[in-house]
């Protein structure tokens, strides 16, 4: 790609991503480790195939974003995106079976199920799950055990019941409720704000920063996590498989309660640049140190994949 004269935002992305791709490679090697008997080969190729392939790794790009502003060590910060991406990339395999969403394509390739068998995009979606706790409370994530301890609750808290996976529950009950804005906002807050607002307070708490800083870095999480999922809901309207690398029009054809179909996608976009601004104002005391976070904030609402 042309890393040499992107702008430093597009450049700061990019190099996430590839140091991102490189743990999750490392991560995934077919060695088993200390404690482990073996990794099966097609299970490990459709855990391979579900994350080495191409998505935008945005909550790692926060993680290690929120990392760098708060003087978090760096290593440990990339074990923790890396661990968050595996999480959420065993959302997208769930997410895509037959079951739940039932498309055939995610990031331009047959989905896990279609490659494989939904058997095993089942399990290969169960050890990327437990992967990421691995990895956060393995000593290689050279943080002090409290530390790691309180990443690995707090990504407990934002994967499970009350987070993705309960907000995954609601989202396929939306689909026959017609629920209204304030259980449509609720529910989004959960399976898709749940993962980015712990993007941006884990790389608070990997800096042990002060209560008040992981609060303000929750909060701007959970502004950002709003507005990725009404720009997802808008993308599915708006754009198309080519540059999405999944189906468009899911939503409308089966029957899913968003605020597009509420409330149209003039009135979504209006929503969005306000949280653009909400989300920027939260970063404010950081000054120019948190220029990136803020460009993140905008870039995520107007993204075009
Ligand atoms: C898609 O997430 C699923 C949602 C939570 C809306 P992304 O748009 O981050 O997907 P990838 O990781 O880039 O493929
Ligand atoms: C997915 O939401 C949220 C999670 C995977 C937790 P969507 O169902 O809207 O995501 P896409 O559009 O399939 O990527
Ligand atoms: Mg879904
Ligand atoms: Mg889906
Ligand atoms: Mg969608």
């Amino acid at each position: 790609m042309e890393s040499a004269s992107a702008d430093p935002f597009t450049a700061r992305l990019q190099s996430a991503a590839s140091r991102v791709e490189a743990e999750l490679e490392q991560i995934l090697s077919q060695e088993a480790r200390d404690g482990e008997i073996v990794r099966p080969d097609r299970l490990l190729s459709a855990m391979r195939y579900g994350v080495l392939n191409g998505g935008k790794r945005l909550r790692p790009f926060l993680v290690i974003e929120t990392a760098r502003l708060l003087n978090a060590p760096p290593e440990p910060a990339l074990r923790i995106a890396a661990a968050l991406e595996c999480i959420h990339c065993y959302s997208l395999i769930h997410d895509d079976l037959p079951a739940m969403d039932d498309d055939d394509l995610r990031r331009g390739q047959p989905t896990v199920h279609i490659a494989f068998d939904e058997a095993t995009a089942i399990l290969a979606g169960d050890g990327l799950l437990t992967l990421a706790f691995d990895v956060i409370s393995s000593d290689e994530t050279a943080l002090p055990p409290e530390i790691r301890l309180r990443l690995v609750n707090a990504l407990s808290r934002a994967a499970g019941i009350g987070g993705m996976v309960g907000g995954q529950a609601l989202d396929l009950m939306a689909e026959v409720d017609r629920p209204g804005e304030a259980a449509i906002v609720r529910l989004q807050a959960m399976k898709t704000g749940a993962l980015l607002r712990y993007a941006c307070a884990a790389g608070a708490i990997a800096a042990g920063s002060d209560d008040g800083t992981v609060a303000r870095m929750t909060r701007f999480g959970e502004i950002i996590g709003l507005a990725f999922q009404l720009a997802d809901d808008l993308l599915d309207v708006t754009s198309d498989a080519a540059t999405l690398g999944k189906a468009t029009g899911k939503d409308a054809g089966r029957g899913k309660g968003t605020l597009v179909s509420l409330q149209g996608a003039d009135a979504v976009r209006q929503r969005l640049a306000s949280l653009v601004d909400e989300a920027e104002a939260v970063l404010s005391p950081f000054g120019e140190k948190a220029q990136t976070l803020k460009r993140a904030a905008g870039f995520i609402a107007d993204r075009n994949r």
